[in-house]
């Protein structure tokens, strides 16, 4: 475990085996027109993972998505960063993400992807924070729920950092 981290809250093993079965169920959904959108920079790694356990035709495409600007809270402002956009239209787009906090992200990204013409517009996040939100969306693929804790590892990151750690952890408060 990094030096870092306090605790270790869902494992590279844990993960892996939850993936397995999110890939499956996103394929019983149905496989024609499917596209695969990863939300940079934090879904980078669950996106591999996930995809890669998806071994059938399909787009994959990448959004950069910024509302945390590096800090620990939402700034509540969600900013497309791309130039250009993909392609939706008549695809099943499946939106991948690291985690689902406010929501405020995944609703306005799904929103936009519905506007420009995709069949249908569904959300898979690896973890879900178990918390009141202003928003009334709820993600259609969860891997996790977990407490309302600031996380690193697997993707998420501390001003930049952590994102390369295999797990999910909590950070240690005098790292702060
Ligand atoms: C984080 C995370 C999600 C979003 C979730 O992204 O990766 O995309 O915030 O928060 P929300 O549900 O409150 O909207 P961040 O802005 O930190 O960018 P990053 O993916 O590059 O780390």
């Amino acid at each position: 475990m990094h030096e870092a981290i306090d605790r270790i809250l869902v494992s590279e093993e844990v993960i892996g085996h939850r993936i397995d079965v999110l890939a499956g169920k996103i394929m019983e959904g149905g496989v024609d027109d499917l596209m695969i959108v990863v939300l940079l920079k934090g879904a980078m790694v669950f996106g591999a993972d996930l995809f890669r356990r998806m071994p059938v035709r399909l787009d994959l495409e990448c959004m950069n998505i910024s509302s945390y600007h590096g800090g620990m809270k939402s700034s509540g402002e969600v900013k497309f960063l791309d130039v250009g956009m993909p392609d939706f239209l008549g695809k099943r787009v499946i939106v991948v993400d690291d985690i689902f906090d406010t929501g405020l992200t995944m609703e306005a990204v799904c929103g936009v992807i519905k506007g420009a013409g995709a069949s249908s517009v569904e959300s898979c996040v690896l973890l879900a924070k178990d918390k009141e939100r202003g928003v009334e969306y709820t993600p259609d693929y969860v891997g996790f729920t977990i407490g309302d804790e600031f996380v690193v590892g697997y993707g998420l990151d501390y001003k930049g950092k952590y994102r390369n750690l295999p797990y999910v952890g909590v950070l240690r408060e005098d790292v702060i």
